[in-house]
């Protein structure tokens, strides 16, 4: 298991009943934690060709950002609906609690595009799903996927099987 392990903190029971909420806060708060996930996530691209990273709103911003910038890469941020001023295509998922609907300026995928999609978890895989969708109805190949945390036991890997998925941190 990773080092960044030590930097995220589980709290029970938030923001309902029988969720724990895993906060990435605690590691962006520590200057060793943030260098160590960013580093730890942008290896899990590896050798992979790409384009862009695409980051989803708003934890998935907080790291792939950095990485889009390490890499000299460009960042297409999927953001929730009614925040982008230009023309938009959007599609609408299921939460661990609760729904949403992203959305990505249409222009901005381009046919062809390959693109890493950078989240900072996957709970029920619905959000990623989404944005997999999302990206690849656009005309685009999304080549990997890459989180820092995975929650096991929600089997949110099993709704992403058309690319790689990686983690950098698993619960079971
Ligand atoms: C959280 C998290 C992931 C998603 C994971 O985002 O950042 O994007 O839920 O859940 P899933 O695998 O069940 O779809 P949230 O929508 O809470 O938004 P936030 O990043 O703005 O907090
Ligand atoms: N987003 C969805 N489920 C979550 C969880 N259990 N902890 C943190 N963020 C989440």
């Amino acid at each position: 298991m990773s080092k960044v392990e030590q930097y995220i903190t589980s709290i029970p029971d938030y923001p309902k009943a029988g969720i724990i909420f895993r906060d990435i806060t605690s590691v962006l708060k520590d200057a060793d934690g943030l260098r160590l996930a960013v580093d730890e996530m942008t290896a899990k691209i590896g050798d992979t060709e790409f384009d862009a990273i695409v980051g989803l709103e708003s934890r998935g911003f907080l790291f792939g950002m950095p990485m889009a910038y390490n890499l000299h890469k460009a960042f297409i941020p999927v953001r929730k609906s009614g925040k982008l001023p230009r023309a938009t295509s959007r599609i609408a998922y299921d939460l661990e609690y609760g729904s949403a609907e992203i959305e990505v300026h249409r222009e901005d995928i381009t046919p062809g595009l390959r693109v890493v999609i950078v989240d900072d978890l996957i709970a029920t895989g619905g959000t990623l799903e989404a944005a997999v969708h999302l990206v690849e109805q656009l005309g685009a190949k999304v080549v990997k996927i890459v989180c820092l945390l995975e929650l096991k036991g929600l089997h949110g890997r099993d709704r992403l099987t058309s690319c790689p998925t990686e983690a950098v941190v698993s619960y079971e």
